[in-house]
């Protein structure tokens, strides 16, 4: 059975055929196939959410199943009952798990223990669904028509901001696994968890990425532009400091220029204008945040019919 925990999850080979369905998906919205049909699939969140958790219910009832939103705090999670015992009894339930939490092990237990597909929808560590919406949202621009998943092939992001946070540690694996160049610029001290170089090297990636604290640098010659909020969830704590370091790599109309003429601008929302970005950049016309926003729903009916699928097979 098959869990979309990290990038890595999904093959190179198999990208071509997830892009193809997103892709199909989109083209075919209310038309098409309904791969969960009589299924349920429960959703825990113990972070707040807009776009993971509306797309994900809204996906599940496109594809003919039923979602099961459950905030922690309303399950006996939240009241102490462990992950594993939570895992086995959803598992005589349901059948899929999407999950948004804090310490990515928690995910992983689920889908260790669980006998149900389980999809990561955030943790401190990572955000493949963003990633994975991210890059589908430039393959539709770049390849015109044609090999979605080729069109990404040597294109450079460069990620500008937070450079530790989960979507930046998720684009670097994205990156590696497409064929893409990535270069982050940060203040000093913001790095990713110890567990995510680890994880890097595991997945044959490490050094695959370039880091400096000179946001020009990082920009040059880059097809995309990105940034997130400067204050992940769970960092409330860190935010006067954060906002401190952090101010010199905000995203502006001169930063965005010393990118690649055609270059675009991408968010994967929240933004906080003002801070992490501008508002003259927030609504370029080369931003295409809102883009990557509807492709979550795409992107991850495509996720969950390729689950699905494998659990049937098993
Ligand atoms: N980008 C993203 O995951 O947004 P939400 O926190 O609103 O789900
Ligand atoms: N890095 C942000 C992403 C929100 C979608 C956070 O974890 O809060």
């Amino acid at each position: 059975m098959k869990h979309f925990l990290k990038e890595t999850d999904f093959k190179s080979s198999e990208l071509p055929g997830l892009f193809a369905l997103a892709r199909e998906f989109k083209a075919q919205r209310g038309h098409h196939a309904t791969p969960l049909a009589g299924q349920t699939w429960a959703m825990i969140f113990s972070k707040s959410s807009t776009r993971t958790r509306v797309s994900f219910e809204v996906g599940i009832h496109e594809l003919g199943g039923n979602p099961l939103f459950l905030n922690k705090n309303d399950i006996q999670l939240g009241r102490g009952e462990s992950i594993a015992d939570t895992a086995r009894v959803l598992s005589r339930y349901v059948h899929g798990l999407i999950v948004r939490t804090y310490d990515h092990a928690e995910v992983q237990q689920l889908a260790d223990l669980g006998t149900i597909p389980v999809i990561n929808a955030l943790t401190d560590l990572l955000h493949p669904c963003q990633i994975f919406a991210d890059l589908f949202t430039l393959s539709e621009r770049w390849s015109k028509g044609g090999d979605l998943v080729g069109s990404l092939r040597g294109r450079k992001i460069a990620f500008v901001g937070d450079r530790g946070c989960n979507v930046a540690n998720s684009w670097i694996l994205g990156a590696n696994l497409l064929g893409m160049k990535i270069s982050l610029a940060g203040p000093p001290g913001f790095d990713a968890a110890p567990e995510f170089d680890a994880l890097l090297t595991r997945e044959g990636f490490a050094g695959g990425y370039q880091f400096t604290t000179d946001p020009y640098e990082a920009v040059r010659d880059a097809d995309v532009v990105y940034t997130d909020v400067w204050v992940s969830m769970g960092k409330e704590e860190e935010t006067a400091e954060r906002i401190r370091v952090m101010s010199p790599f905000a995203v502006t109309p001169k930063l965005f220029a010393a990118a690649k003429p055609d270059a675009v601008f991408m968010h994967c929302l929240p933004a906080h204008a003002g801070q992490e970005v501008t508002q003259e950049v927030l609504d370029d016309p080369r931003s295409i945040i809102f883009d990557q926003a509807e492709n979550r729903l795409h992107m991850q009916k495509a996720i969950m019919a390729s689950l699905a699928a494998t659990k049937a097979q098993k």
